[in-house]
């Protein structure tokens, strides 16, 4: 009955789409309780875990990381929760011990929260190996690595999500209500982008027990993300953490339902942030750390063009002080929203030429799913996001149904990185951004977040 109604529903619901995409493993039919791997069980690995080990749908049966002090928090985590000790892999330091994981018998499904880096080979372990795979962000770092992860789902059927959380946010799901009520008109112009002052997260002094600003060391002296995220800060210049950004703008444009990414370019400021951090503000201008030359500009702004006309800029800005945000707008011919101000314009209800207050458009348009599961969301990492998007993944599996953020969106937003590094590295050109669904993106129908189910 599960496989019948999702063969037809499937069918009839996104058109043309090729169904090797979107076919279940077989043995992964209508369940009601999940057995789930993690690997990486760092600072985000213990986050996701909190949230697995917080159902009863779900029991971590397996869990990875090669550094043994994370291996050992993420153990602790589950006896609080009086849960059964998960099977362990990587205490030796072994980098590939995650294949016996996937070898695990009955396993369900694995996340995976490593350093970005791993993603695109972990994922494709994964899925050869029929493992259903919810990736942290993003799903690889070269397009090469893009097409190999997407060639794999096709090639194998098995489901892959990318666990993009800020599409779940409470206000951009509201948006999200909004645009689909048509309050905006015609979209004609998206922004977005990740503006985190990341500075105290890319170099502390290697004490687990101090991961932020505790000191100037990253790469191996460093620990949790500035033990590998620095280095990208060293050897990329790019918009190197799109998601955020771009998954709630391509869900409100359609993105491979309707419409499609065509074109991108990239600009990228000089570097100056994490160098003047480390002498000036952290008073180490004798580190070595000081001496390091940093490629990534301190603000790389991304331009993207859509096939129905609309435009997305993106912005990527984690070396400069600067307060958290995601600086999201949304605008088409009858107003705009804007997340910085919690401001909304819409013509004809707005005073014009005025801002209005978003809060009225928020409790109006507040999403049912938020509106179903605020309560359990409630304490959940970044404001209960965290909830939405591993719950979204475990239900779609057992319902053995298509993921909410799927193959195509993984590859086509994470794909925006080795392209905006290619358009800085060619004096900042306009590149045709390439097309994963090969023409599917024409026929395909929305899916995400219609309902209160994921
Ligand atoms: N969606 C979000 O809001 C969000 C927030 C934070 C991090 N993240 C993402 O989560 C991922 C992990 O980030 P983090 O902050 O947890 O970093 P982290 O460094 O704290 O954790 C990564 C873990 O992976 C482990 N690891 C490295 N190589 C491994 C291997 N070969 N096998 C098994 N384990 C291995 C490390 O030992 C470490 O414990 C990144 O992709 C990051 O971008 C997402």
């Amino acid at each position: 009955m599960q496989r019948r109604h999702f063969l037809s529903s499937s069918s009839a619901a996104l058109g043309a789409a090729s169904l090797s995409t979107l076919m279940p493993t077989a043995r992964a039919a209508g369940r009601e309780r999940l057995r789930l791997g993690l690997i990486g069980t760092g600072m985000r690995g213990q986050v996701l875990l909190t949230e697995l080990l917080r159902r009863d749908d779900v029991e971590v049966v397996a869990l990875c990381d090669i550094e043994p002090i994370m291996l050992g928090r993420a153990l602790a985590m589950v006896e609080r929760f009086k849960k059964a000790k998960p099977q362990t892999y990587g205490e030796s330091g072994d980098k590939l011990a995650y294949r016996k994981l996937l070898e695990q018998k009955g396993l369900d499904g694995v996340i995976i929260a490593t350093p970005w880096e791993l993603h695109a080979s972990m994922a494709i372990d994964a899925m050869n190996a029929k493992v259903p795979v919810g990736c942290e962000v993003v799903a690889g770092i070269t397009l090469q690595d893009h097409w190999d992860v997407l060639r794999t789902q096709q090639r194998t059927g098995t489901p892959y999500m990318l666990l993009e959380n800020v599409c779940y946010r409470r206000d951009v799901m509201a948006v999200l209500q909004m645009v689909r009520a048509g309050l905006f008109g015609e979209l004609v112009h998206l922004q977005g982008g990740y503006q985190h002052d990341l500075r105290a997260v890319k170099f502390n002094n290697g004490d687990p027990n101090k991961p932020y600003g505790s000191g100037v060391e990253f790469g191996a002296k460093g620990w949790s993300e500035a033990r590998w995220r620095t280095e990208h800060s060293v050897q990329r210049n790019g918009e190197l953490y799109p998601s955020h950004g771009i998954g709630p703008c391509a869900m409100y444009a359609n993105i491979h339902r309707g419409n499609r990414f065509t074109h991108i370019n990239a600009f990228a400021s000089k570097a100056r942030g994490l160098n003047d951090y480390i002498s000036k503000k952290m008073g180490a201008k004798d580190h070595p750390s000081a001496k390091v030359k940093f490629k990534l500009g301190d603000v790389v702004t991304t331009t993207l063009a859509c096939e129905n006309g609309e435009t997305i800029i993106l912005q990527h800005d984690t070396s400069l002080p600067r307060p958290y945000s995601l600086g999201f707008r949304v605008q088409g011919t009858d107003g705009l929203w804007m997340d910085l101000n919690h401001s909304i314009h819409i013509e004809g209800i707005s005073k014009p030429h005025q801002w209005e207050d978003f809060k009225a458009y928020q409790d109006k348009f507040d999403h049912p799913l938020w509106k179903k599961y605020a309560a359990k969301a409630e304490g959940a990492g970044h404001g209960g996001m965290d909830f939405f998007v591993v719950h979204a993944f475990v239900e779609a599996l057992k319902a053995n149904a298509p993921m909410p953020i799927d193959i195509y969106d993984a590859v086509a937003w994470s794909a925006i990185t080795p392209l905006s590094e290619q358009s800085i590295a060619e004096g900042f050109k306009t590149l045709a951004f390439p097309d994963f669904t090969e023409g599917l993106w024409k026929t395909r129908k929305p899916i995400f977040a219609f309902d209160d189910k994921y």
